[in-house]
């Protein structure tokens, strides 16, 4: 059975000290868990997390990266320069750079085939706003927005990891029930299997106020496989029980 793996985006929280605390109480209490566990913190924070994660469970990973190579893109990221920090993973495509960045689905798409060729793995955000599942348009939208990376990927649409994150489950406390996300994941899995032969091995995160609660249930759906947790990655012990949930 595959692993199943939880990512923690700490979006643009933390600070020196504070991260120092976390990630030490967060490496107390790990131990060898069942799953794989990441954390994406913001970039200024790499070579300090790197530092602190070193030799552990616990792999890291960033929130974001460039579409470009090098050059003239000031305050852009590159691929390479995230890989300096023993990078596993980047998020691309998380709403919030959607929705106050006008970040479209050609330009993650772009990201993630960036990360990819650097052997970052990206973790691709899709989900759809309340104004849109109440239009009935939520297949619509994820697998428009899912469609545009497997165009740009091609058989390469195996090693990405895909975030279901529904906008309106995300800081709201008001999670997808179970059975939603399962529902979401269907679809996104059938539009990846359509696409690779290899769509099984392919982790489906949900996302959008997961917490310690709630965890079990969404992660023992069947294609569920893994969670990418805001709010509840900045407290030890409730990321602590999401690990376990998920081990
Ligand atoms: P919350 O877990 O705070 O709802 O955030 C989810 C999210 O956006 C993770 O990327």
């Amino acid at each position: 059975m595959k692993k199943k793996l939880i990512a923690g985006n700490w979006k643009m929280n933390g600070s020196l000290a504070v991260n120092e605390v976390l990630l030490k109480a967060m490496l107390a209490g790990v131990g060898r868990p069942g799953c794989q566990v990441a954390v994406c913190v913001p970039a200024v924070y790499l070579a300090q997390c790197q530092a602190l994660l070193a030799g552990s469970v616990i792999e890291l990973g960033a929130q974001d990266v460039s579409s470009h190579e090098s050059g003239a893109y000031t305050g852009e990221i590159s691929p390479a320069m995230l890989k300096e920090f023993g990078l596993r993973y980047v998020i691309v495509g998380h709403s919030e750079r959607r929705q106050y960045h006008g970040e479209t689905d050609e330009l993650v798409a772009a990201k993630a085939q960036r990360a990819l060729s650097t052997g970052i793995t990206p973790i691709v955000c899709v989900g759809e706003t309340l104004a849109e599942r109440e239009a009935g348009h939520t297949e619509d939208v994820v697998k428009r927005q899912l469609a545009a990376v497997i165009h740009t990927n091609g058989h390469c649409i195996s090693e990405v990891v895909v975030a279901y994150e529904p906008v309106w489950a995300i800081g709201t406390g008001l999670s997808a029930t179970a059975e939603q996300a399962q529902q979401v994941h269907a679809v996104l899995r059938a539009q990846l299997k359509a696409a690779s032969p290899n769509a099984d091995r392919i982790k489906l995160l949900y996302g959008g106020s997961m917490n310690a609660a709630n965890a079990q249930s969404l992660l023992s759906q069947a294609d569920i496989d893994g969670g990418l947790i805001g709010g509840a990655s900045l407290k030890a012990s409730d990321f602590l029980t999401i690990i376990a949930a998920a081990s």
